[in-house]
C-alpha cells in the first residue's frame, strides 16, 4: 500500500489526479497540501476541499500551503486554463451535490510544509510526496528539515520537461516556471526523485470519447470530471494544445504522475543529476546530465545522480490505467 502525501494546486488535472488516488486500491491518500498555482491560494484550498467533499472523501486531512513563490514575484494565476475558479466554473454548481453528510473536509492547523516534515518524521521511509503543483511547499518542507529525502520513500513530481517544448515557454513547464527556486532547490537535494513531466504527459490525452464514458460509468466522480474538464477542453482545442487527435482532448498531466506511481512499468526512464534554471530568458527550464558526464564546473560539481525523467510512455496502458479504476471508483 503507498502512503501518499498529494501536494497539488485543483486545478482541473488536479482533480482528475484525486479522483485517481482516491480510487485506487493500492494507494492510501493521507492528505492534500496545497499551493498556489493554477488559482489562488484560497481557491486551491477551497477546490480541495470541495473535491474531497464531492468525492466522498471528507476524511482526508488538508493542509494550506504557500501563497507565493520562494523568491520571485507571484505570477500570475492560469485561470485561462482552469477557470476563474480553477475547476472549469463548476464551483459550487457542479452537476454532482456535495455530499449530503453534515461532515466536510477540514484545513489542518499545521501549514502543509510542517505537516509534511511532522508526518515524514511519524513514519520514516514509508510516505510517497506527490507534487503536482509549483514545488514551493517542498522546498519549505526541505529547508525546514534537510533530512527530509532520506525520511521519504520517494518523490514523484509531475513538472519541467527535458525534450518536449515547455508549455509556457519554449523551455520551461507551468510548475517549474511559477517557482523555479522552489524546482531548483528540490531538485539539488539527493532523493529518490522521478520527474513525470511534458516529454511524456503531453502523449498521454484524454478524448472527449474518455470524458463521456467517465460521465457515464463512475457515477457522481465521472459527472465531475466531465463538467470540470469542458472549460479545459476548450482551451486546448482552441490553443491547437489538443495534439494529434481529431476529436476535443486535454492532457492528464497530473493523473499521469499518479499512474507513475501504481504502474511504473508503463514508462521508460533516463536518470541524470538535475537542477532548475531560475532566472532570466531560461527560467523554469529543467537541465539533466543525460550523458552522466559528471560534469565538474558550476553547479554541477559531485552532482547526486538520483533523479530519473520520465521519457516514453505507453500511452494505452496509462489511460486504461486511469479510466478503469476510476470507473470501479465512481461506481461503487
Ligand atoms: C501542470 O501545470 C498545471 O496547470 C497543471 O495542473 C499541471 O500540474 C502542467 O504543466
Ligand atoms: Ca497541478
Amino acid at each position: 500500500m503507498h502512503k501518499v502525501i498529494l501536494d497539488t494546486d485543483p486545478g482541473i488535472d488536479d482533480a482528475m489526479a484525486i479522483a485517481y488516488a482516491l480510487g485506487h486500491p493500492d494507494i492510501d491518500l493521507l492528505a492534500l497540501t496545497t499551493v498556489f498555482g493554477n488559482v489562488s491560494i484560497e481557491k486551491t484550498t477551497r477546490n480541495a476541499q470541495y473535491l474531497l467533499d464531492c468525492m466522498g472523501a471528507e476524511k482526508v486531512s488538508v493542509a494550506k500551503g504557500a501563497a507565493v513563490p520562494l523568491v520571485q514575484p507571484p505570477l500570475p494565476h492560469s485561470e485561462f486554463v482552469h477557470g476563474d475558479d480553477g475547476i472549469g466554473n463548476c464551483y459550487p454548481k457542479a452537476a454532482v451535490k456535495l455530499n449530503s453528510q453534515a461532515a466536510h473536509a477540514k484545513v489542518q492547523s499545521q501549514a502543509a510544509a510542517e505537516y509534511i516534515v511532522s508526518m515524514a518524521r511519524a513514519a520514516p521511509g514509508e510516505i510517497t510526496l506527490l507534487a503536482v503543483g509549483p514545488l514551493t511547499n517542498i522546498a519549505q518542507a526541505l529547508i525546514l528539515e534537510p533530512a527530509l529525502p532520506d525520511l521519504v520513500k520517494q518523490l514523484i513530481v509531475m513538472g519541467g520537461t527535458v525534450d518536449e517544448p515547455g508549455n509556457v515557454t519554449p523551455l520551461a513547464e507551468a510548475n517549474f516556471f511559477n517557482d523555479p527556486h522552489a524546482a531548483d532547490t528540490v531538485m539539488a537535494a539527493d532523493w529518490p526523485l522521478t520527474i513525470v513531466g511534458l516529454d511524456v504527459t503531453h502523449k498521454i490525452m484524454l478524448t472527449d470519447t474518455h470524458l463521456a464514458r467517465l460521465r457515464d460509468e463512475a457515477g457522481q466522480c465521472g459527472q465531475l470530471l466531465w463538467d470540470t474538464s469542458r472549460f479545459y477542453i476548450d482551451f486546448y482545442t482552441n490553443n491547437g494544445a489538443a495534439i494529434g487527435l481529431d476529436e476535443p482532448c486535454c492532457a492528464m498531466h497530473d493523473a499521469a504522475a499518479v499512474v507513475f506511481l501504481v504502474e511504473p512499468d508503463v514508462f521508460t526512464t533516463v536518470s541524470g543529476a538535475s537542477r532548475v534554471v531560475t532566472d532570466g530568458m531560461a527560467a523554469g527550464q529543467l537541465a539533466m546530465d543525460r550523458k552522466g558526464y559528471q560534469y565538474a564546473t558550476g553547479h554541477w560539481i559531485n552532482r547526486p545522480v538520483t533523479t530519473r525523467a520520465c521519457m516514453q510512455v505507453n500511452t494505452d496502458a496509462a489511460l486504461n490505467a486511469f479510466i478503469s479504476t476510476v470507473i470501479s471508483f465512481g461506481s461503487s
